[in-house]
């Protein structure tokens, strides 16, 4: 089943559900805010106190970043770029059968984006919902010129307590620390007693995060980059959108081409990043 919803400002979203999971995801940046697999804890964190308002990114679930990560050189443009808070237009939704449903969003140059990114492009975000949930991101290049992104599927997972919690599968990756902005290299599972803000790269195998009851497996294609990021105590209060002590609940492991993994593509070429969740 899906269904078109609104909210009572109108922020417009799609439902989904079938006989294995369900999910939502906002118009407003094709942004999954949403995701459960049946009888199970969502495997998404979204912050109990995130705006659902034009213009502002909704805090968790899978913000698409695009087409750059993180700070753009001129600071009045939005952080994390500009998909996240633009409308996209839903395609398509195929109930391709009883356990799996493939929604398809589109976005394309306007003139707003025009003002702040002067490239022609169509990016296109494939959502399949079934007992794993898998993301393509395609970015294909209509300009007559090459260009460079750097982008992430910003996934915020609901973790039980970020004592607890480890990721496996990053051990002796070199990293970018971006809170000294030193280079790096990983020592054994990561886990967490302080803030962690690290874009790891050359990644080219499945990363598990461990939690009490359950394990969440990512695997990436087109992507060698990964950023970890949990805010802990003092940034948690700072950041819009959160509680104080939202971080203890949160973990964003976010597939990636950043830094040094940005990617150019030429004109008429496309270029998909894919997440699959397990
Ligand atoms: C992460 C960055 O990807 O996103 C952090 O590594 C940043 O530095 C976080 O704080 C959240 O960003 P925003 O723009 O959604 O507040």
């Amino acid at each position: 089943m899906v269904v078109h919803k609104t909210l009572v400002n109108g922020f417009a979203y799609i439902e989904i559900k079938n006989s294995v999971a369900e999910a939502k995801v906002a118009l407003q940046g094709a942004h999954l805010f949403h995701y459960a697999r049946m009888g199970e804890e969502p495997l998404l964190w979204l912050s109990e106190v995130s705006d659902f308002e034009y213009g502002k990114a909704i805090r968790g679930g899978v913000p698409v970043c695009w087409p750059w990560f993180g700070f753009n050189e001129d600071k009045s443009l939005p952080q994390h770029g500009f998909a996240r808070i633009s409308m996209w237009e839903f395609v398509f939704g195929d109930e391709v059968d009883e356990r799996t449903t493939t929604l398809t969003f589109r976005f394309s140059n306007n003139e707003e984006t025009l003002k702040m990114w002067y490239y022609k492009f169509l990016l296109e975000l494939k959502i399949t919902i079934s007992d794993r949930l898998t993301m393509e991101l395609k970015t294909t290049n209509l300009d007559d010129k090459s260009f460079e992104i750097s982008q992430a599927l910003h996934t915020y997972f609901a973790i039980s307590d970020i004592s607890q919690v480890s990721i496996k599968g990053l051990d002796k990756k070199p990293y970018l620390d971006a809170l000294t902005w030193k280079n790096e290299v990983q020592n054994g599972d990561i886990a967490f007693n302080q803030e962690v803000d690290r874009v790891y790269q050359e990644v080219d195998s499945e990363i598990v995060l461990g939690d009490k009851n359950r394990e969440i497996h990512i695997k990436n294609d087109g992507s060698l980059s990964v950023v970890v990021w949990n805010p802990w105590i003092e940034k948690c209060k700072r950041m819009s959108a959160m509680r104080d002590d939202a971080y203890q609940n949160m973990l964003c492991i976010e597939s990636a081409n950043a830094f040094d993994d940005a990617r150019v593509i030429k004109p008429n070429e496309s270029h998909v990043l894919k997440a699959t969740i397990f």
